[in-house]
C-alpha cells in the first residue's frame, strides 16, 4: 500500500540516522538559573524544567508529572517554592520531591517525584546527559581550564541561533574546510586543514586560516595567518581556540553548544572568550562576536536547503569528512 507523504514523514526522512543522538547537550546558561528559579527547555522533543535549589545546584527534570504525565510546562505553575501541575494540583520542589497533593492529608512516602536528568555544570552552562535507552552518562565533562584562568575573559554567551537542521550537520562544518574560501569568503581567503585526532567522544582538527576582511582587506594586502585548533566533544560542543600563545593578536575561544530541539530543529548557543593579553582584546572579542555571527548567518540558509549525502563525491580539497562521520556513529 502508498503510504500517503505527509510533511512528517519528509521531514523525518531528511537524515538517515535519529535526530537525537546519545550526549551532553546544553540545557541552559548558569547565570539565567538564578537561584530559586525555575526555567524550562525543550530538547530532544522533550519538555524539562530545570530549578536552582537553595544549595545553588542545578537540576533538570523531564518537564511531565508522575502522577498521570500532565505537562509541566503547560500550564504549570511556577513558585519560589517550586512547580504544581496543572491537572490535579500535586506540588514539586526544586529538589524534584512531591511536597503537596491536593485534598491528601499528607503526602504517601513513595509518592513519586519528577524524573532527574544527569546534569554538569561548567563553563557558563548547564549540561544534561541525554541517551535514548536511559543509560547513565558514557563519558565525563570537563571544565576548559580557560574558564577558571584569570588570564582569560569570562566566558560571554553570544548567540542562539535555531536551524532547520541535525546537530551531526552542524558539527561536520567544523572539519568542512572547503566551505570556508568559498561561503565564508568575507573572511576567510583560505583554509587548509592539518591533523586529526580521534580521542572517543572527543575528535581535534588543527587548521591554518588565512583571515582578511573580504574584498577590502584583500585589496589593501590586510590578511592574517590564524592556527585554528578545533575541539569537540560528543555532537553537543565545539570550540576552536584561534592564534598562538604570545602572537600578537589575543587567543580566542568560541564555544558552540548544538542542541536537538526536536525531530526537525536544532538550536545553537555561542558563547565567547579571550586571553586579556593587550589593549586589543576587547576589540578582538568584538571581531570573534561579528565574525562569529556572520559565519552563522551564511550557513544558515545551507543547513536549513542542503540534503544529506550519505555517499558524497568528495575532492582532495575537502576537509576529513568521512572520518567524522565514522567517529559520529558512536553516539547513535
Ligand atoms: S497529572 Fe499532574 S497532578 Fe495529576
Ligand atoms: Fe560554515
Amino acid at each position: 500500500m502508498n503510504r500517503p507523504i505527509t510533511l512528517e514523514s519528509v521531514s523525518a526522512s531528511r537524515f538517515p540516522f535519529s535526530p537525537y543522538p546519545r550526549g551532553w547537550y546544553r540545557i541552559a546558561g548558569s547565570r539565567d538559573l538564578k537561584l530559586g528559579k525555575i526555567l524550562v527547555a525543550k530538547i530532544c522533543g522533550r519538555d524539562l524544567v530545570v530549578t536552582r535549589s537553595k544549595d545553588g545546584v542545578a537540576h533538570v527534570y523531564d518537564g511531565y508529572c508522575p502522577h498521570l504525565g500532565a505537562s509541566l510546562v503547560i500550564g504549570g505553575s511556577f513558585s519560589a517554592e517550586g512547580i504544581q501541575c496543572p491537572f490535579h494540583g500535586w506540588k514539586f520542589d526544586m529538589d524534584g520531591r512531591c511536597i503537596a497533593i491536593p485534598s491528601c492529608p499528607s503526602v504517601p512516602e513513595d509518592a513519586a517525584g519528577l524524573k532527574p536528568w544527569h546534569v554538569r555544570e561548567l563553563n557558563n552552562v548547564i549540561l544534561g546527559w541525554y541517551c535514548p535507552s536511559g543509560e547513565a552518562p558514557r563519558w565525563e565533562v570537563d571544565p576548559l581550564p580557560e574558564s577558571q584562568d584569570r588570564d582569560w575573559s569570562p566566558f560571554r554567551h553570544g548567540k542562539t541561533f535555531a536551524v532547520r537542521s541535525h546537530v551531526q550537520e552542524f558539527m561536520e562544518n567544523a572539519v568542512d574546510v572547503a566551505h570556508f574560501a568559498c561561503l565564508h569568503r568575507t573572511t576567510t581567503s583560505s583554509i587548509k586543514g592539518g591533523k586529526l585526532r580521534i580521542d572517543g567522544p572527543s575528535l581535534h582538527y588543527e587548521a591554518l586560516q588565512v583571515f582578511s576582511l573580504g574584498l577590502i582587506g584583500r585589496w589593501f594586502g590586510i590578511s592574517k595567518d590564524v592556527e585554528l585548533q578545533i575541539r569537540t566533544l560528543g555532537l553537543g560542543f565545539v570550540c576552536i581556540y584561534a592564534n598562538k600563545p604570545g602572537e600578537s593578536l589575543p587567543e580566542t575561544l568560541v564555544m558552540a553548544y548544538p542542541v536537538p530541539v526536536d525531530e526537525n530543529r536544532i538550536k545553537v548557543s555561542t558563547y565567547y572568550s579571550s586571553r586579556k593579553q593587550s589593549v586589543l582584546t576587547p576589540l578582538v572579542e568584538i571581531l570573534s562576536l561579528v565574525v562569529g555571527q556572520l559565519t552563522f548567518n551564511q550557513d544558515i540558509p545551507i543547513w536549513e536547503n542542503k540534503q544529506y549525502r550519505p555517499y558524497p563525491r568528495l575532492s582532495p580539497a575537502d576537509g576529513p569528512i568521512l572520518q567524522f562521520r565514522r567517529w559520529a556513529q558512536q553516539f547513535y
